[in-house]
């Protein structure tokens, strides 16, 4: 399984957004819409959707969380930015579940060395070449900061828990190439 957690400290939990408006009114909800589309649409080519899970934690208080959406996959960011609003709203499809959480629990909860690694994703950590992954017996988990990165209180939250920082290189790239990269990694590291 190797999962996906964007933080979107931002983005208020409440849906109410036009799906004509997603940067301005959404508050950057549109990071969110293209990396699901990266993460089940167009990021993976062999690896099995059932083993992705997607969740986005908006503003410190409410969890999303995205699995196997086989069946009517919506397309596009627009598609997807309807089914985050759903969600959001109380009208969430069976392959997205709606909880509360905060990065603190969420880092306890997946952050379990040897059977759950988390890894952040950001541009200063050490490279994705030189880090030791383990594919198999292993979840893996990589965190995405927003469109600025990661607050003060996450990076905090990082350094308390000696979370480990992976890189893709010194380049910032949008988080959906970052999604559709690790999978491709992953991809060429199971053949
Ligand atoms: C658009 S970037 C963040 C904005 C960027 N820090 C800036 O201020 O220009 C969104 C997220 O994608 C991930 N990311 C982007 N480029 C990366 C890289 N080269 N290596 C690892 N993660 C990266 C990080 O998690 C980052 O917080």
């Amino acid at each position: 399984m190797l999962r996906f957690i964007q933080l979107l400290p931002a983005v208020p939990p409440s849906g109410d957004y036009s799906l004509r408006d997603l940067p301005g009114i959404g508050r950057r909800v549109d990071v969110l819409c293209r990396d699901l589309a990266a993460c089940f649409e167009w990021g993976p080519t062999d690896w099995p959707l059932s083993q992705l899970e997607f969740s986005a934690l908006f503003n410190d208080q409410v969890l999303l969380t995205f699995q196997t959406p086989n069946e009517r996959m919506p397309i596009g960011e627009r598609g997807w930015a309807m089914v985050v609003k759903n969600a959001l709203q109380g009208n969430p499809p069976n392959y997205v579940r709606v909880t509360e959480g905060n990065l603190e629990s969420l880092i306890r909860e997946i952050n379990q060395p040897s059977r759950s690694q988390l890894w952040v994703l950001h541009e200063e950590g050490r490279h994705f070449k030189d880090c030791k992954i383990r594919v198999s017996g292993t979840q893996n988990s990589f965190m995405l900061g927003d469109y600025r990165g990661f607050d003060s209180r996450a990076e905090e939250l990082v350094s308390k828990h000696g979370l480990p920082r992976i890189s893709l290189g010194k380049t910032s790239y949008l988080s959906s190439h970052c999604v559709a990269s690790v999978i491709s990694k992953f991809e060429r590291m199971v053949k």
